[in-house]
């Protein structure tokens, strides 16, 4: 037995940013970005916060689950984008939706992040200390991003999606079929420091990224990591419906399908409309497939996310 996602949420800011308008920016083309990336456009946040983006995403999952918010009783968000270190953005969301005798707290692994949170709320759910999570992905990437570095800003957008997590067994029922990686070293590939350094030199605070050592490292690593899960679950990659992936590079799911040998139309995207949102990634995704009626009792779905860190991970989930 698993814990279940009983409920799905998600947020995006109304301003829209298409390829054009990136192009007046730095010197790119619609068709270099929708050939090399997938992505048409994404959405940017103009007043809205990692915070508010994530409470609105999860008003939308509570609602969706049928429960009220005071059934929560563990709140984690992942994010790398927040606006403010203290107080982490959980008990922010914890406020707003008015609600006491609950765990909150942040997680920062960047686009694994959303399976990092994951793995720690149904961990907390099997050990018994805590009955109905809510984990959330919200990111404003676009604080970190530089306008005027053509290999990142064309890929990333702002937004949430969040997840309310139940266990319909006793807890010493469930196993947890989630892996999750993690590779220091390699950790150059992708940085962002926000704020000052202990000399008070300010930092380079924009995105800054090897596309390339990414790219190779995703199409190696993810579908490595989607068969340990699948060991795990003791499944095969054919009983999979759907692999609900970190939206980061259309090419990149596309080398995915193919290494798994798996027909495309088992690897839902939104990218083409979002555009990479780090954590938020795969929660929105589940969302939109929620919405959209694609996902039907007992369906398989594993989800896998990658990056910054670096780091890289999946786990199994029955609907
Ligand atoms: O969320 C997890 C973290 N991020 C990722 O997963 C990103 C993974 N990486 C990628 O998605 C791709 O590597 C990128 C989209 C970032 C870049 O695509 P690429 O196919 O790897 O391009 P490249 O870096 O090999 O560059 C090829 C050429 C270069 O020109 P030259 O040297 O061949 O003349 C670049 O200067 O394309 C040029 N280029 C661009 N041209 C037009 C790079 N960015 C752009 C651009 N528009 N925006």
């Amino acid at each position: 037995m698993y814990v279940k996602i009983v409920g799905t949420g998600s947020f995006l800011p109304e301003r829209v940013v298409d390829n054009f308008e990136i192009a007046r920016m730095v010197d790119t083309s619609d068709e270099w970005i929708q050939t090399r990336t997938g992505i048409k456009t994404r959405h940017i946040a103009t007043k809205e916060t990692v915070a508010s983006m994530a409470t609105e995403a999860a008003r939308k999952a509570v609602a969706d689950a049928g429960i009220s918010p005071e059934e929560i009783d563990l709140i984690i968000v992942s994010t790398v984008s927040a606006e403010q270190s203290l107080p982490c953005v959980a008990c922010e969301v914890q406020k707003a939706l008015g609600i006491s005798q609950v765990t909150a707290f942040d997680v920062n692994s960047a686009c694994s992040g959303f399976i990092t949170g994951y793995q720690m709320a149904a961990g907390q759910i099997k050990a018994g200390l805590a009955k109905t999570a809510l984990v959330i992905g919200s990111e404003c990437l676009s604080n970190g991003v530089d306008w005027t570095d053509r290999g990142t800003c064309i890929l990333f957008g702002d937004g949430a999606g969040a997840a309310v997590l139940r266990a319909d067994c006793a807890p010493e029922e469930l196993c947890i079929p989630c892996v999750l990686h993690a590779d220091g070293s390699q950790g150059e590939a992708l940085t962002c420091s926000l704020g000052h350094g202990k000399d008070k030199v300010p930092y380079d605070e924009y995105y800054r990224m090897d596309g390339k050592a990414i790219f190779k490292f995703a199409t190696r690593k993810v579908p490595e990591v989607i068969r340990e899960v699948l060991e795990l679950s003791g499944h095969t990659v054919e009983e999979i419906d759907y692999f609900v992936l970190h939206q980061a590079n259309k090419r990149i799911i596309d080398a995915i399908a193919k290494r798994l040998r798996q027909d495309e139309s088992k690897f839902p995207m939104n990218i083409m409309d979002n555009g990479n949102i780090s954590s938020a990634c795969i929660p929105m995704l589940l969302d939109d497939m929620n919405r959209k009626g694609m996902l039907k009792p007992g369906m398989k779905l594993v989800l896998a996310g990658f990056g910054a860190g670096l780091t890289w991970g999946g786990f199994y989930l029955e609907w």
